[in-house]
């Protein structure tokens, strides 16, 4: 065959292609979704939802500080349409920013009410997607290693025989981290937190990235405590680790993990169709199969065997406005940064 004959016949094939595929193309229905909750519900999540509905997602994982910052970066040109998950802190400064819209879910009435709390806060531009408490972490064998006692309150984490031995989220990106400083202001004042926080330091072995980080890296024994959420080390337990968990004595806040659709986002009905979804009993439910053990915000889901229930007692009841807040955020974290994890506080 001659050249000029096979590139002829390339491109009939080719337009051929365009004729039939053409029109599908059209009609794929898209979503982008940035997902801050463990990786492995995020992947579940995107399986879950292409197969029920034919909706092709595209999903990243960010921290909930990076997902804020990606959207504050976007501001102009949305690529995403849907914030799934992360501490409820950044999506109330998300919602304060207006880069997500107001939406009252169909399925309001049936959240729990801490959930509603979070959408009255944010104005509807955000609700609550699960809970789950923040507390410590601790592999009891090393604390035996080390021949000290488990400790049980915030103050315990700044005795000398834990030096470098504490893990926790770097407040600067990580959801958790941020919820840390802001639960430590609360409970003993900013400057007082802020004392508290130099000391600390000092034994701090790493400001992970991620909250979930400083968990697994006390399983994998790189230090031997980390301040992060229950759940989060129930999925550690659940996998073997041998890992306890005691929320703090002086008491300790429980996040609110939060949905929120993306202003200017170009999918906004598949954006709101996920959004009942994921607000759903069946797709709450599904957190389960990826060993994620948050509280879900439907109170129609039911219990699970096996997970503690929730005892509330030593939760505080953590000011989410205040925290919420940019103004906030901006002054804790830039004392953070000045102060706390700074050149000569060693
Ligand atoms: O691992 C899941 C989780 O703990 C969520 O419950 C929480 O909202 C999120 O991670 C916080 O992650 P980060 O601290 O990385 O922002």
């Amino acid at each position: 065959m001659g050249g000029k004959r096979v590139s002829r016949l390339v491109a009939a094939v080719f337009l051929g292609w365009l004729v039939v595929a053409g029109p599908v193309c059209a009609q794929t229905r898209r979503i982008n979704v940035i997902c801050s909750v463990q990786i492995e519900w995020c992947e579940l999540v995107k399986k879950a939802y292409q197969q029920a509905t034919g909706v092709r997602m595209a999903v990243i994982h960010r921290s909930s500080i990076e997902a804020l910052a990606l959207l504050m970066a976007e501001r102009k040109n949305p690529r995403t349409d849907v914030w799934f998950g992360g501490t409820g802190d950044p999506h109330l400064q998300a919602a304060e920013q207006g880069l997500t819209v107001a939406y009252r879910s169909r399925q309001f009435d049936d959240l729990q009410p801490w959930a509603q709390a979070q959408a009255k806060r944010g104005a509807f531009r955000t609700v609550g997607l699960y809970s789950g408490a923040l507390g410590i972490a601790y592999n009891p064998e090393q604390i035996r290693r080390l021949g000290v006692e488990a400790p049980r309150c915030w103050r315990d984490l700044v005795r000398p025989e834990f030096e470098r031995q504490v893990m926790m989220g770097n407040p600067t990106s990580s959801g958790t981290g941020y919820l840390i400083l802001s639960a430590l202001t609360q409970l003993f004042g900013e400057d007082g937190a802020f004392a508290y926080m130099k000391k600390l330091h000092r034994n701090v072995a790493q400001y992970t990235h991620g909250g979930r980080g400083s968990i697994e890296n006390v399983v994998r024994g790189e230090a031997s405590v980390a301040i992060g959420f229950m759940h989060d080390a129930i999925t550690a337990q659940e996998r073997g680790a041998k890992l306890a968990f005691t929320l703090p004595c002086e008491g300790a806040p429980a996040e609110i993990g939060s949905l929120s659709l993306v202003a200017g986002g170009a999918n906004a009905v598949e954006a709101r169709e996920f959004y009942e979804w994921a607000l759903s009993p069946e797709a709450q439910t599904l957190a389960r199969q990826a060993s994620a053990f948050q509280w879900s915000s439907n109170a129609r889901v039911s219990g699970v065997a096996g997970l503690p229930t929730a005892d509330m007692s030593g939760i505080i009841e953590y000011d989410h406005r205040r925290f919420g807040s940019s103004e906030v955020r901006k002054r804790l974290l830039t004392r953070w940064v000045n102060e706390v994890n700074a050149p000569g506080n060693e």
